[in-house]
């Protein structure tokens, strides 16, 4: 049981109210935070979801939460998130694979939450590796376009050859070291033909820092 895990996942419990439609991020976090959610929703609460990878859509399911897809829903009104690394203007995720859906349904959310312990946070600028999700015919060619950061196909750890994500793609995580300007780079992968979606997210509204007495805010 990881409290700082679950001391970030109940601060953000308490923006859910009844009748909205929730973004169910991915991720061990999060996995507390389904957690929970599933516990309110068992005492009454209404409300529909939209998950951001089949490991979270069998959470929800695990924990009696009804979810849906895109075009069966209005509006995101939240959506909740973990993150690898974090600073107050950037993060770092994909860790899980799951960027693309992620991205997708966070920056789609009026609000979007990030729920994190101490460990992922960075005074300063942000580093670590910087996912992405490749069509695998553009692999090869993008592996050489990047390949000042190190680029490497992740490989799967239960099945021979690469993983491959929910959308069918291959991940590619790369060794960016210091990122002077998140927001560019964000943009710079955005625009490569055959990556899908990079793991530099640069809009959310707040980022809950859990610990083993409580949170706080960064
Ligand atoms: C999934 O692809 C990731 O972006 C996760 O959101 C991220 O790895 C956080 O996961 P943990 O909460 O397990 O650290």
């Amino acid at each position: 049981m990881n409290l700082s895990k679950i001391n970030a996942a109940k601060a953000a419990l308490d923006y859910v109210k009844d009748g909205m439609c929730i973004g169910l991020g991915s991720g061990s976090t999060v996995k507390e935070f389904i957690r929970l959610l599933g516990e309110k929703v068992k005492a009454g609460l209404k409300i529909t979801c939209v998950t951001t990878s089949f490991d979270s859509r069998m959470l929800a399911a695990e924990n009696g939460i009804s979810v849906t897809e895109p075009d069966s829903i209005g509006e995101i009104d939240l959506a909740v998130d973990g993150a690898d690394k974090v600073t107050k203007t950037a993060l770092l995720k994909g860790g899980g694979g799951a960027l693309t859906r992620e991205k997708i349904v966070d920056y789609n959310a009026k609000r979007f939450i990030v729920i994190v312990d101490e460990s992922k946070v960075i005074e300063g600028q942000l580093e670590g590796d910087v996912n992405l999700e490749v069509l695998p015919f553009a692999a090869p060619l993008i592996m050489r376009k990047l390949k000042q950061y190190n680029p490497k196909i992740r490989m799967s750890k239960a099945k021979l050859g690469p993983v491959i994500s929910d959308n069918g793609c291959f991940i590619i995580d790369c060794n960016m070291m210091k990122i002077e300007n998140p927001k560019e780079l964000e943009r710079e992968l955005k625009n490569m033909p055959g990556i899908i979606e990079n793991g530099i997210f640069t809009q959310f509204d707040q980022i809950i820092v859990g610990n083993e007495n409580g949170f706080r805010i960064l």
